[in-house]
């Protein structure tokens, strides 16, 4: 659907942002609600859901599967459980436009039903890797094969039973760890995931929600099959995710005073905010609560002078998919910053360390990649004109650089914007961005 729509975005040079506003709903969180709430015994509420097109496409699937969905209304969804076994046959594959959670997480959940399911994407989310779920799966007795590169399309084999295990990730991901847990809850005996570095924690977090007991040992996370979920509400907080575009710009441009409302700030998704206090940022924490079983706050960021720094490893995982906007915070910073250990950029919805690097390039900033990373000189981006290759968080993170470039930047590409983030460019205008589309977004 976006390929009928590229969009560019044009963004005029300067600016600064002020004000307060709420960036949309948490996307991993959105997913899971739609998940969790389809196989929940009762009607599951959710306020605050992202109505982005990642997100949608979760909705739409359990709806294809028999699943009866109201909304989403201005973020609010109702969702008629039908229990752990009450999915049914869809009449056609699932499409999941460019989202890879949903890919993964359903292949977990759907490895044990009793019926055939083939999963698809679009072009960028038929590039990714489908191994990482897709072998575990089958060592758990699951019947599941992939396009011959190992990526889409998903053809999943229903009536296997599945045998719990327990597995080492190899790599740090939510997604593998998620879809391995979900598949526990259709298997026999118990399912153990253990991380090498801890990452987000939603689906533990909201399987508790729904009164499913989880065990965590340390690095280890652990579920029995068999159990039920039971029907809840869930608020879902603002994206930390998408907050983090903002975050970049009120830092790198000149008299920002911004406060992002009602943010998500578990954990396990905040290195966002530690590595920009690393290089100097000035991030306050303001009305911290709890909702619907995640921390949240409002976080207010100013205008401050950065300097480069020395990315610790251990935050990696915790800023995956923020690194596009902290590269542009490493840009406008003084000196040299280095990331290492953070291979998996390039499997994400683009190459996101060679499309950074090229873009870096084409504003002027000495932004060198390596296998694992990027070694960024600081400096004054120009003007120039960047393909984000359809990455909505190259597209979006570019569109900040523009608050502290000495010419305009235009944006190639940007259609997908809408799967993580609707009305970015509106929400942005209003907050002090120099920014149009070539259409309107919705
Ligand atoms: C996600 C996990 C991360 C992240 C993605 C969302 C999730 O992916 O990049 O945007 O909701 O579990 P990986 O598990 O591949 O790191």
């Amino acid at each position: 659907m976006n390929k009928r729509n590229p969009q560019t975005f044009f963004v005029a040079p300067g600016g600064r942002l002020c004000g307060k506003l709420r960036v949309p709903g948490d996307k991993s969180i959105s997913h899971r609600s739609i998940m969790l709430g389809a196989l929940a015994e009762g009607t599951t509420e959710i306020s605050g859901f992202l109505e982005g097109e990642d997100s949608l496409a979760t909705l739409n699937a359990f709806r294809d599967m028999g699943v009866s969905i109201e909304g989403p209304y201005d973020g609010c969804v109702t969702v008629h459980g039908v229990g752990l076994r009450g999915l049914k046959a869809p009449a056609a594959p699932l499409y999941l436009g460019n989202s890879g959670t949903s890919m993964r997480l359903l292949a977990g959940l759907l490895a044990g039903q009793s019926f055939d399911v083939v999963m698809t994407g679009d072009e960028s989310l038929s590039r990714r890797p489908m191994k990482r779920v897709a072998d575990p799966l089958n060592q758990m007795g699951a019947r599941i094969e992939t396009g011959d590169k190992g990526t889409p399309p998903l053809r999943i084999h229903g009536g296997a039973q599945l045998k719990g295990m327990d597995y080492a990730m190899p790599m740090a991901s939510a997604q593998v760890k998620s879809c391995l847990l979900l598949a526990g809850l259709y298997a026999e005996g118990r399912t153990c995931v253990t991380e090498p570095a801890p990452t987000r924690d939603h689906t533990e977090r909201m399987l508790m929600g729904f009164g499913y007991p989880v065990e965590c040992h340390g690095a280890k996370i652990c579920v029995k099959g068999g159990g039920k979920l039971s029907a809840t509400r869930i608020d879902v907080p603002a994206d930390i995710s998408s907050a983090a575009f903002f975050m970049v710009g009120a830092v790198i441009a000149d008299d920002s005073d911004l406060t992002l409302e009602h943010v998500g700030i578990n954990p396990t998704r905040i290195g966002v905010i530690n590595i920009l206090r690393l290089m100097g940022a000035d991030i306050e924490i303001h009305h911290p609560c709890e909702a619907g079983g995640e921390p949240v706050a409002d976080i207010r960021v100013r205008s401050s002078r950065l300097r480069g720094v020395d990315i610790p490893l251990d935050q990696v995982p915790l800023a995956i998919d923020e690194f596009p906007a902290l590269f542009i915070a490493a840009a406008c910073a003084e000196g040299e910053t280095v990331l290492r250990g953070a291979e998996e950029l390039r499997v994400k919805e683009s190459d996101r360390i060679q499309v950074m690097a090229d873009g870096l390039a084409a504003l002027g900033i000495d932004a060198r990649p390596t296998p694992d990373g990027m070694v960024i000189r600081g400096g004054r981006p120009t003007g120039g004109r960047i393909d984000s290759h359809g990455d909505h968080r190259i597209a979006m993170s570019f569109a900040m650089a523009a608050l502290r470039a000495s010419g305009p930047v235009m944006i190639d590409d940007c259609a997908n914007v809408a799967t993580s983030f609707p009305g970015f460019v509106e929400l942005a205008r209003n907050a002090g961005l120099g920014i149009v589309g070539d259409d309107h977004q919705p």
